[in-house]
């Protein structure tokens, strides 16, 4: 680990957690998805069930991940240089402080998970520019107000100056709706105004049987998930100012010039948004 970056495992006497991979786990499904190495057999044979159920779950994996890409970088660009990401997954290049610290070197960045396989391979992977810093916290997400007063975290962020939450293709695995809401206000509430949230989810909206079967694969297979309608995942940015073009499925959010079309809606299950905090 470098210096530039912070460790927590939280709580204070932490076990170093266990991977279990005897069963298959979201990051690692999600990794084998995205074309990445961390994962094992149980995760292979669930991703490979669900894209023969639905191909286009890679194209809408991709499609997420570049939206986070552009939403962040869209973010520098405006200022801001801390970031407080939860629900990070393992580390796929480039990741989000890549891209921040790619327009504004002294960004800091935060991230959160509870899968151990991530906190494994978050030391070696997630590399700080000398001017920036980054820290990552193992923890679950269920708990804003301990992860937001942790010491590594309050060290890393300036909680004086605007944060950009990130919360990308997470609370598709918060199934209770009041829960979910609630979890999203309250880290909000414990950021300064002028903060930012970039948030995407699970629909079956553009595709509803195909994805709906991937859906009940997952919840099958012992990670339970839930899809949302765009009027859902617009009640996660109630009372923030979003930012044109609002909540739209991810690869329609500002695509990359002369990439319009390349995707199909059809293609993408993931409804995305970025709003601001007055
Ligand atoms: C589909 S991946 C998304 C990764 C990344 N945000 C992206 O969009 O590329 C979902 C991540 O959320 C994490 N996650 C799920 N439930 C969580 C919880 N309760 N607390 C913390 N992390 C959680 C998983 O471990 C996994 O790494």
């Amino acid at each position: 680990m470098s210096d530039d970056m912070a460790w927590t495992r939280r709580p204070a006497q932490y076990e170093a957690p266990q991977i279990d991979t005897g069963v298959p786990h979201s990051a690692r499904v999600y990794d084998f998805i995205l074309g990445g190495k961390d994962n094992y057999a149980p995760d292979r044979e669930a991703a490979e069930q669900m894209l023969a159920g639905w191909p286009s779950l890679r194209v809408s994996m991709r499609e997420n991940r570049t939206f986070m890409h552009r939403a962040v970088r869209f973010l520098a660009e405006q200022g801001i240089d801390q970031f407080l990401d939860i629900g990070t997954g393992i580390p796929t290049s480039p990741n989000l402080h890549e891209i921040a610290q790619g327009v504004l070197p002294s960004a800091r960045v935060v991230y959160v998970d509870n899968d151990p396989i991530v906190l494994a391979h978050a030391g070696a992977r997630l590399n700080s520019t000398p001017e920036g810093r980054i820290a990552y916290l193992h923890a679950d997400l269920r708990d804003p107000e301990a992860i937001v007063r942790t010491p590594e975290l309050t060290d890393t962020l300036d909680l004086s100056r605007p944060v950009a939450l990130s919360i990308i293709a997470v609370l598709q695995f918060i199934t209770d709706d009041q829960q979910a809401y609630r979890l999203v206000k309250q880290y909000l509430d414990l950021l300064p105004a002028g903060s930012w949230l970039v948030l995407s989810t699970v629909t079956v909206d553009s595709s509803p049987e195909p994805i709906g079967e991937v859906v009940a694969e997952y919840t099958k297979r012992g990670m339970p998930a839930r899809n949302r309608t765009k009027a859902e995942v617009e009640q996660f940015f109630a009372g923030l100012d979003l930012v044109e073009p609002g909540v739209v499925l991810v690869h329609s959010w500002r695509p990359a010039p002369g990439t319009e079309g390349d995707v199909l809606d059809s293609e993408v299950a993931m409804y995305g948004g970025v709003a601001r905090k007055a």
